[in-house]
C-alpha cells in the first residue's frame, strides 16, 4: 500500500484534532492545540492559555472554572491565593500538587474573571474530553458550580458537594470552589471536611477492590 501522506502519520502534530487516530493523541498533544486554539472569543484577550498540568498517570483530576490573572500570566492553573489554598487542601490529606492533574472548565481567561459562558464552555470541552481520555482518573474532583454542572447538569452544589457518584464509567467528587471557601468561613469549614473524605474514596476505588464493587459506592 502506498500511503498518500506518510510524514502525518509520523506526526501528530499536522493531523487536525478531528483526524486524530486512537492512541496517538498526548497531553503535549493537547497543549500544543490549546496553545494556539482560536474556537472561542476568550482566545481575544489572553497571554497564554492555561492547558492544564500534572501526570498522565494522575489518579486525581481536579477541574476547576477558569484560569485567573495569574494563570493567565503564567500560563499554569491554579497559582495564585485560591492555588495557594489548594495546595493546603491537598496537602491535608498527604497529596502534593505534583500527585494531580489540575485544569479548567475553560484554557483561557475570561475577562475580569467573569463567569464562563456556555458557548465557551462548550467549545472548550474537546480538549477537557481528551485530558480525561489520557488520563484516565480514578475520580473528578470539580470545583465549584460552573464545573460540577459541566458533568452534573441538573445538581446544585450545595446538595452535592462532598458525596462521590458514577457517571458514565467516572466517578465524580465536587467540592465548592477554593476561591468561594477561601474568603467564606463557613464554606472554609465544608471544603477543608469534604476533601477527607477522598483518601477513603480512592481506596474503594482501588483495582484490587474494584471487582465486583459495580456501581456502587457504599461509602458515600
Ligand atoms: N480559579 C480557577 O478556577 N482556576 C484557576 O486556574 C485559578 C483560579
Ligand atoms: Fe480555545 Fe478553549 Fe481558549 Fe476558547 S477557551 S480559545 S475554546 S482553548
Amino acid at each position: 500500500m502506498t500511503l498518500l501522506y506518510p510524514h502525518a502519520i509520523m506526526q501528530p502534530d499536522v493531523m487536525s484534532p478531528g483526524s486524530l487516530v486512537k492512541g496517538m493523541d498526548s497531553l503535549a498533544q493537547v497543549d500544543r492545540e490549546v496553545s494556539v486554539c482560536t474556537d472561542c472569543s476568550l482566545f481575544q484577550n489572553r497571554s497564554r492559555a492555561v492547558p492544564g498540568e500534572g501526570p498522565e498517570k494522575a489518579e486525581v483530576m481536579l477541574i476547576g472554572e477558569a484560569p485567573g490573572l495569574n494563570e493567565d500570566k503564567q500560563g499554569r492553573p491554579f497559582v495564585g491565593a485560591a492555588g495557594h489554598f489548594l495546595e493546603g487542601l491537598l496537602a491535608s490529606i498527604g497529596l502534593r500538587r505534583e500527585d494531580v492533574y489540575i485544569t479548567n472548565t475553560v484554557k483561557c481567561r475570561p475577562l475580569n474573571n467573569r463567569d464562563p459562558l456556555p458557548g465557551e464552555m462548550a467549545a472548550c470541552r474537546k480538549y477537557l474530553d481528551r485530558q480525561i481520555e489520557l488520563i484516565s482518573p480514578r475520580v473528578i474532583v470539580t470545583l465549584g458550580r460552573h464545573s460540577m454542572v459541566a458533568f452534573l447538569p441538573k445538581e446544585t452544589i450545595t446538595k452535592a458537594h462532598g458525596r462521590a457518584r458514577s457517571v458514565n464509567g467516572v466517578t465524580l467528587f465536587p467540592m465548592f470552589h477554593p476561591a468561594a471557601a477561601l474568603h467564606q468561613q463557613s464554606l472554609r469549614k465544608v471544603i477543608e471536611e469534604d476533601i477527607k473524605k477522598l483518601p477513603a474514596l480512592l481506596q474503594e476505588l482501588s483495582p484490587s477492590r474494584k471487582e465486583g464493587a459495580g456501581e456502587q459506592l457504599s461509602m458515600f
